[in-house]
């Protein structure tokens, strides 16, 4: 006899299909559009700085997450620009796990504070975390994100895995700068026991100004490096990374090719900025505002305006149009 706990027959009910049959249940939240770092495909010198008052507090932030829970997202992952600049993620995490129907709270950051906080993040309940690291190479970490603290990050990846927190590694190539790094970068999922992703570069801000490295011409390069490479079909995150084993290698290699590898069909997500912008689609400017609604109408009004949002999710990017891209947005403003 089918003996389903009540919390799984919650579950089981609580789907949201968006209107081409998908089904949405992660979604990524943006705590702030400040950084510590100045990465030149995201945020460059001089990118205007939102008012605190504009941003949505913890507790909002953690009222939209309820609401997307009662619709079926079960996955949250806390994004910027870096959200540890912002005071109380900590206890956000928290806040979020607490929330009945939320699974996994995972973070993406560039690992500057993360020393700092990873006691905290881990006492909250965090379930894993993605650290970015374009470079192996000092200058080549200066140049690309303005500061000389790669050992900071370093420092940051071996205490995550030391403290038993699942990593990826986040790895944006550049052509000419990093993109002769890749066989460095991929053996740290050799050495430790994390994943490293290869993230095409997607044309949205000031990443628009780069041609992206193909990951098709990348796998190639690394199955000729490593001849025994196979498809890794565990299920390793959130979303469109597919990912591959190397004999020998602790960690997997995961390849997020927005552009070479169209994954909208697979789409799982929705977006929320640090304001309060609902975003369907990464691609386009559209977005609705749940701030005011949230504090006008409250948290129930706010939910059915999630669900809105859901259903309008258009069917794919069109990044290989670069004349169809209506978002104008910088990243650190969306959160990547
Ligand atoms: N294309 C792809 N990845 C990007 N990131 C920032 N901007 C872009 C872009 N235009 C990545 C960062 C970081 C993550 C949060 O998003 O490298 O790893
Ligand atoms: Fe900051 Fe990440 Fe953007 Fe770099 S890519 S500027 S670390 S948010």
């Amino acid at each position: 006899m089918c003996t389903w706990s009540a919390s799984q027959v919650e579950r089981a009910v609580i789907t949201m299909l968006d209107s081409y049959g998908r089904r949405i249940d992660y979604m990524r939240v943006s705590v702030t559009d400040k950084c510590n770092l100045r990465c030149r495909y995201c945020m460059p010198e001089g990118v205007e700085i939102l008012p605190m008052s504009d941003l949505l507090t913890m507790e909002e932030i953690t009222a939209v997450c309820r609401q997307a829970a009662g619709l079926g997202i079960e996955k949250i992952k806390i994004t910027g620009g870096e959200p540890l600049v912002r005071r109380g993620v900590p206890d956000l995490v928290g806040m979020l796990k607490a929330i009945p129907g939320i699974r996994q709270v995972t973070m993406t950051t560039n690992g500057l504070l993360l020393s700092k906080y990873l006691p905290s993040l881990k006492e909250a309940g965090l379930d894993a975390v993605n650290i970015s690291l374009d470079t192996l190479n000092r200058e080549n970490y200066q140049q690309i994100t303005g500061k000389d603290q790669l050992e900071t990050v370093l420092s940051s990846i071996h205490k995550a895995v030391d403290a038993g927190l699942p990593v990826k590694i986040n790895a944006v190539l550049l052509h000419g700068i990093n993109d002769s790094e890749w066989p460095r970068l991929l053996a740290l999922a050799r050495e430790y026991p994390l994943d490293v992703r290869f993230i095409e570069m997607m044309p949205i801000g000031a990443g628009a100004a780069f041609e992206s490295v193909s990951n098709v011409l990348l796998l190639t390069k690394i199955r000729e490096k490593y001849p025994a490479l196979v498809k890794d079909e565990r299920i390793h995150g959130n979303g469109p990374a597919v990912y591959y084993r190397i004999p020998g290698f602790m960690g997997s290699v995961g390849l997020i090719s927005a552009l070479h590898d169209k994954f909208c069909s697979r789409c799982n997500r929705i977006r929320m900025t640090a304001t309060g912008d609902l975003k369907a689609c990464l691609c386009y400017g559209t977005s609705v505002n749940i701030r005011e609604t949230l504090r006008s109408q409250g948290e129930t009004a706010a939910g059915h305006l999630l669900s809105q949002v859901i259903l309008s999710k258009p069917e794919a990017h069109c990044f290989e149009e670069k004349n169809r891209i209506s978002e104008t947005k910088k990243m650190i403003s969306i959160g990547g």
